[in-house]
């Protein structure tokens, strides 16, 4: 199916040199996949700046790669390295950028916050100054920074009310606050030097591709393999659940049609507890692979919580729907049954992102550059 986005291509904007940061990770290559394969009429070139960290792997875009040759383009490098982001500006006249890159997962950030600091913060400096030297005497105006961020800004909510564009940051974890001065280094660019930028928090995505250290991948393989399923704290946590494929619509439609110097929340009103959605998620994947939901729901093991654990998040999203005329299409039900099918069907994914062999795979295919 081809997304039709309303007044394709009537911006100022070219979009036509486009770096996607991050396009080896979960958001990032179905962002990428999303452009080429679903958007109709889409033909600018898109220009993949990635580090391949633990959770970068190329083969997510394979055949992308190999259908997409003159407009698909992989450069292996990190977002703090100044000099080489230049020489991308330099290379690919990029006229846009799709910020994803991050250290992104919250647990991560909690033993080990130091790359969360260098990454989400010095990395997207970098890309701001780096765009702001390289567009600062662009008359044409139309070139785009859209910074990629999360919910998570906004800190936790309790049992009513829900985050708007003008909720006060009150981020509360290592990554949270290091997204949240990405998100102020990237408004300030905006307010201070005019650097054309929007800005786009979104709720928990979820869908093919993702790496299994997050809730829903990691409880469907360990379904798959009978390990326990380590549920924090009580399980009451609640998440706003979106299908990728809606989030990268969303980012999207920003891209054309956002104002710069705002910013836009994404989210799939969809709010579940996480041992809620635990129970769907097994029906479903003992469902699709023939298991026992019963063998299954008793290996729900409650494991000690997450320090800092936000209890609550829920995104208002109506000002997207309002102003920019997205919304999500993608139901829960079939998003799951989508990510699971997927999971199902790509055995040699997850064991290649698992043991590190998509690294062994990119140095015999590309050689130590990457
Ligand atoms: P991910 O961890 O799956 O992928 C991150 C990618 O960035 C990887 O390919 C990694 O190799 C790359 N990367 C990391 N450090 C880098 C560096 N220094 N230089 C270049 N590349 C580097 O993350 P994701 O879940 O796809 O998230 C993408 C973005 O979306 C992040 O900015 C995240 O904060 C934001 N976000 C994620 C969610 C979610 O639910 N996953 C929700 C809202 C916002
Ligand atoms: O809200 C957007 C954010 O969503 C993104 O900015 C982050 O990049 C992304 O990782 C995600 O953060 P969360 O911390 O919400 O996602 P995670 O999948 O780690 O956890 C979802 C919920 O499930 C959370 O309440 C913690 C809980 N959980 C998680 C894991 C990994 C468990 O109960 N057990 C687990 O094993």
């Amino acid at each position: 199916m081809g997304y039709k986005f309303k007044g394709v291509f009537e911006t100022m904007r070219s979009l036509t040199n486009i770096l996607v940061t991050g396009g080896a990770g979960f958001i990032g290559c179905n962002f990428i996949r999303f452009l080429f394969e679903k958007v109709e009429g889409f033909n600018g070139r898109l220009i993949n700046l990635d580090a391949l960290t633990y959770a970068g792997n190329r083969m997510s875009l394979a055949d992308i790669e190999a259908k997409y040759k003159g407009r698909y383009f992989f450069e292996h490098g990190d977002i703090c390295d100044r000099v080489f982001v230049e020489s991308l500006f330099a290379k690919y006249e990029i006229d846009t950028v799709v910020h994803f890159a991050a250290e992104s997962h919250v647990d991560r950030s909690i033993l080990g916050p130091e790359a969360f600091v260098k990454t989400n913060v010095m990395g997207t400096f970098t890309l701001l100054d780096v765009a702001h030297n390289a567009w600062k005497n662009n008359p044409r105006q139309d070139t785009l920074f859209h910074h990629v961020s999360t919910d998570e800004v906004f800190g936790s909510l309790g049992e009513t009310g829900y985050f708007t564009e003008t909720t006060p940051y009150d981020p509360r974890s290592p990554y949270s606050a290091s997204k949240a001065a990405s998100d102020h280094l990237a408004m300030a660019y905006n307010h201070t030097y005019g650097l054309p930028v929007t800005l786009s928090n979104c709720s928990n995505n979820y869908g093919p591709y993702q790496f299994p250290e997050k809730l829903i991948p990691l409880m469907i393989l360990n379904m798959l393999e009978g390990k326990p399923l380590p549920v924090y704290g009580d399980g009451k946590n609640i998440r706003d659940w979106l299908y990728v494929e809606d989030h990268n619509a969303a980012v999207w439609t920003i891209m054309r049609n956002g104002k710069t110097g705002e910013t836009y929340n994404i989210g799939g009103e969809n709010e579940w507890e996480n041992i809620k959605l635990l129970n769907v998620l097994i029906d479903i994947v003992c469902a699709k692979a023939v298991l026992d939901p019963a063998k299954v729901r008793g290996t729900l093991s409650y494991v000690k919580d997450r320090p800092g654990h936000d209890r609550r998040y829920a995104i208002d999203c109506s000002k997207l729907k309002r102003e920019l005329d997205w919304k999500q299409i993608v139901s829960f039900e079939e998003g799951l049954s989508r990510t699971v099918d997927w999971y199902l069907a790509n055995p040699q994914w997850i064991e290649s992102i698992r043991s590190g062999e998509y690294q062994k795979w990119v140095q015999k295919n590309y050689g130590e550059r990457g």
